[in-house]
């Protein structure tokens, strides 16, 4: 019998993550974001990372559109941020700090660290998509990482 969804999203968050909005555009040049948890380092040569987005997300297109993205890696007082980002609909990006990065996608000011990428595969992940991308450039700053646990927001105790 497959594993019940909840069960599974409940188990699934037992491993502590950091949070990330990942932020491109659409065919149209309009920004977009969502906050997301789903991003690993996956190899140094070529320098690839992945995300996985989920199909229904209104920025889901995007990604193939644009073929760039940036993760931006959330510091401890950016839960507001988290959150903003993880709501569909509007304009994320209204009273928010950003600029636009080289790959032309926007950096949130005061992330932790960000991670510009050019689009370098796609595979089906079933109601999701997993997006490869090879990092252009990437930069960090001296802060604290906003971490998720079990469904809510931490920080690290030290
Ligand atoms: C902590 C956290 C992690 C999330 N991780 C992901 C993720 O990895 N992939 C994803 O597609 N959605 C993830 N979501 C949900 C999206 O942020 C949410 O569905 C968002 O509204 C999608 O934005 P959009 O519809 O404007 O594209 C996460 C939400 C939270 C709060």
């Amino acid at each position: 019998m497959p594993i019940d969804r909840n069960e599974l999203r409940r188990v699934m968050g037992h491993f502590a993550t950091g949070v990330t909005v990942i932020t491109t555009m659409n065919k149209d040049g309009q920004m977009l974001g969502l906050t997301a948890n789903a991003f690993s380092s996956v190899s140094l040569d070529p320098p690839l990372c992945l995300i996985s987005v989920d199909k229904k997300a209104e920025s889901y297109g995007s990604f193939e559109e644009s073929r760039v993205f940036t993760v931006n890696i959330l510091a401890s007082d950016q839960e507001a941020l988290s959150r903003k980002f993880a709501v569909s609909g509007g304009n994320k990006f209204e009273g928010v700090a950003y600029r636009i990065g080289a790959n032309g996608a926007p950096i949130l000011n005061g992330a932790l660290a960000y991670i510009e990428c050019k689009l370098y595969a796609a595979y089906d992940g079933g109601d999701h998509t997993i997006y490869l991308g090879e990092v252009q450039q990437a930069e960090i700053t001296e802060s604290k990482p906003l971490l998720f646990f079990r469904g809510g927001y931490r920080e690290i105790g030290d």
